[in-house]
Formats: C-alpha cells, sequence, structure tokens
C-alpha cells in the first residue's frame, strides 16, 4: 500500500518506517525535520521535507496515489505545553486537521494517528484499560484527545477510518542498531539518563521520592518503540481487513521506577548516574501503568522488547560516547 507517514524522521516515527517498509509498503516520510533527523530515515522510503501546515505541499504529494496517512508529526513535552499552548494548537490540531481535510477530499480512506496515555489523566485506578475515564490534566493530553474526538466525526460522517494508538511511555532504540539519531533537546526520563550515564549532563534531577511506590519514585509503563512500530503495521491491517475503528492503548504492563531505570543504566553501562533529589513535579501521578487488552484482542500484539534490560541497552547502544 502507498503510505505518508508524517514524522518518519522522528523518534518513534522513524522506527515506524522501518517495519512499514519490511511489510513491503510503498513509503513516503513526510517530515519538516524540526525535531527529526534525515539519517533515521529508511533509505527505501521517499521523503519529502514538508510542514504539516503547509497545504499546498501537503495536497501536491498526497495527490500521488496515496491509500493511508500514518501520523506521527506532532509536539510531545506535556509541561511546555502548558507554557505554550500556541504551539500545541497550531501544530498538534490545525495541522492534524489540515491532513484529515486534504484526506477526505481525495478519499484517502486509513489514518493511523499517534494518541497518548495522557488522554487519561491521573489514574483513577490501574491499570488504565481502554475504558478509563479520558480526563487530561495537560494542554498536551487535551490535543490529543480533540484530534481522537475530530477523527470519529470523520469516520461517522465521511467514511474515514481510523486507528488511535495511546501510547504509554516511549523509550528504547532499534534493536538491530538502525536508528542512531539521539533525541534533541530531551525531557524525557530516559533520554536524560543516558546523557548522564554517558558524560552529556553531570546528573539529574529524581521528581520526588517519597510517592507510595516500592522505592518512593514516580513508576511509568515504558514500552519499547520496536514494539510500538509493530503495531501500527498491525493496525493498519485491522483497518483494511475489518473495515472499522480502533482506540487502544499501547503498553508493556509493567512498571518501573525513575530508581529501577537509574540502577539498571548503571549496571549496563559501567558508569555511575549522579542524581539528586527534587520536589515533585507538578502534574506527575505516582504510578502509570496500563493493560494494552484490546491490543491483544483486536491486533493479536503484545510487547516483546518492553524489558528493563533491552530497554536500557537499546538506548545505550546509541548513547555510549
Ligand atoms: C511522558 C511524556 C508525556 C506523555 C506521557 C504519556 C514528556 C516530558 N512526557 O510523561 O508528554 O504524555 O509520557 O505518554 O514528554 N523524571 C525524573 N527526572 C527527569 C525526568 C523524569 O525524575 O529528569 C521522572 C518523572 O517524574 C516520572 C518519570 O521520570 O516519574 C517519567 O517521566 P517522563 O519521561 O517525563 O514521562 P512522563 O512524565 O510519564
Amino acid at each position: 500500500m502507498k503510505i505518508l507517514v508524517t514524522g518518519g524522521a522522528g523518534y518513534v516515527g522513524s522506527h515506524a518506517v522501518i517495519d512499514f517498509c519490511d511489510a513491503g509498503h510503498d513509503v513516503t516520510v513526510y517530515d519538516d525535520l524540526s525535531l527529526g533527523m534525515t539519517d533515521n530515515i529508511d533509505i527505501r522510503a521517499t521523503f519529502v521535507e514538508g510542514s504539516t501546515h503547509d497545504i499546498s505541499l501537503l495536497r501536491d504529494v498526497l495527490s500521488q496515489g496515496f491509500e493511508a496517512v500514518v501520523h506521527f508529526a506532532a509536539w510531545k513535552a506535556a509541561g511546555e505545553s502548558m507554557v505554550d499552548p500556541k504551539k500545541y494548537s497550531h501544530n498538534n490540531m490545525n495541522g492534524t486537521l489540515n491532513i484529515l481535510n486534504i484526506m477526505m477530499d481525495l478519499n484517502i480512506k486509513y489514518f493511523i494517528f499517534s494518541s497518548t496515555a495522557a488522554v487519561y489523566g491521573f489514574p483513577e485506578y490501574l491499570p488504565i484499560d481502554e475504558d478509563h475515564p479520558v480526563n487530561p490534566i495537560n494542554y498536551y493530553g487535551y490535543t490529543k484527545l480533540a484530534i481522537e474526538q475530530n477523527l470519529k466525526w470523520f469516520s461517522d460522517l465521511q467514511g474515514l477510518r481510523y486507528a488511535a494508538l495511546r501510547y504509554f511511555n516511549a523509550a528504547g532504540y532499534d534493536v538491530k542498531g538502525r536508528i542512531r539519531g539521539k533525541e534533541r533537546n530531551p525531557q524525557n526520563l530516559l533520554p536524560v539518563v543516558m546523557e548522564v550515564a554517558s558524560g552529556i549532563r553531570n546528573s539529574l534531577k529524581i521528581f520526588g521520592d517519597d510517592y507510595k511506590t516500592h522505592d518512593g519514585t514516580g513508576v511509568r509503563d515504558y514500552i519499547h518503540v520496536n514494539d510500538l512500530a509493530t503495531a501500527h503495521i498491525k493496525a493498519l491491517d485491522y483497518l483494511v481487513d475489518n473495515d472499522k475503528d480502533i482506540v487502544l492503548n499501547l503498553a508493556s504492563g509493567e512498571g518501573f521506577s525513575v530508581l529501577d531505570v537509574i540502577n539498571e543504566t548503571e549496571k549496563v553501562s559501567g558508569n555511575a548516574v549522579p542524581y539528586e533529589i527534587e520536589g515533585r513535579r507538578e502534574g506527575d501521578p505516582a504510578e502509570l501503568v496500563s493493560i494494552s487488552k484490546l491490543a491483544w484482542a483486536h491486533l493479536k500484539w503484545k510487547p516483546v522488547f518492553s524489558d528493563l534490560n533491552t530497554l536500557i541497552t537499546s538506548t545505550w547502544n546509541v548513547y555510549k560516547p
């Protein structure tokens, strides 16, 4: 199938591009390179440098016989979205609606959307399943939820078929070492820990050590990017085979604390990871773990690379000096 992958030069997108190419799809990456890197793009894919705000370029490109769009291009830092919401409404909402409107004009039916655990907000129970109420507590999560709601309207009114994939904490790097581009200006725990272990930063701040978790630090459900990538291929197959929409969680079902991540990184790298304890970060729940019931039921998808050692080893392979 001819597929456009927006954000295909970015962190999760570049891993998915490899799998779409492996599955025999004809892939074009559409990326403005604001965070993505051309080195990340599989050589089997065609590359078009462009923004989701460039409506005429998008229309020209999408007019070339595409049947599906896999949409990764978005901002993803929850904290930043609370201080610069316009950046998020512009890219995550306007940019996505531009694509959807053009897709509908051109009768392009299939859409795979990178959504997030942030649509749920504070957990009311754990593990979080897809029946958990959605109530984002940051603007980033709201932009993703707003698009999910639009997707339902596009489906009901215009025949779009979509998968909204709610990622928990995306982490790790390609286990075969094919993606080497480090995330620029990372704010997530794993790349920050890696920057400390490799000497790019001196130390790390742990946001709170007094949570009711096994060691007092925040627990998250880290899902390996290769596992995320696989789910996108299966989601597209599902849309085509079943002609039905799906909204589902992508998570490992297991939680690791900040200290678990630091300890494993010290073991794998052989380097010290110095840290200081800071106060809690606003908006951080103690624990966030999920169950990917629907991904198994509908896609027969289960994570295979999301154990702590594989997460850390595959990331260290990219970060080690
Ligand atoms: C991440 C994303 C968020 C996304 C969510 C669910 C960011 C910054 N966060 O949130 O957008 O919606 O996954 O998909 O992109 N921590 C430290 N020190 C640090 C960094 C993190 O102690 O320097 C702790 C946090 O308090 C938390 C854990 O590490 O307990 C994970 O944090 P992070 O990687 O930022 O992810 P989330 O906040 O869970």
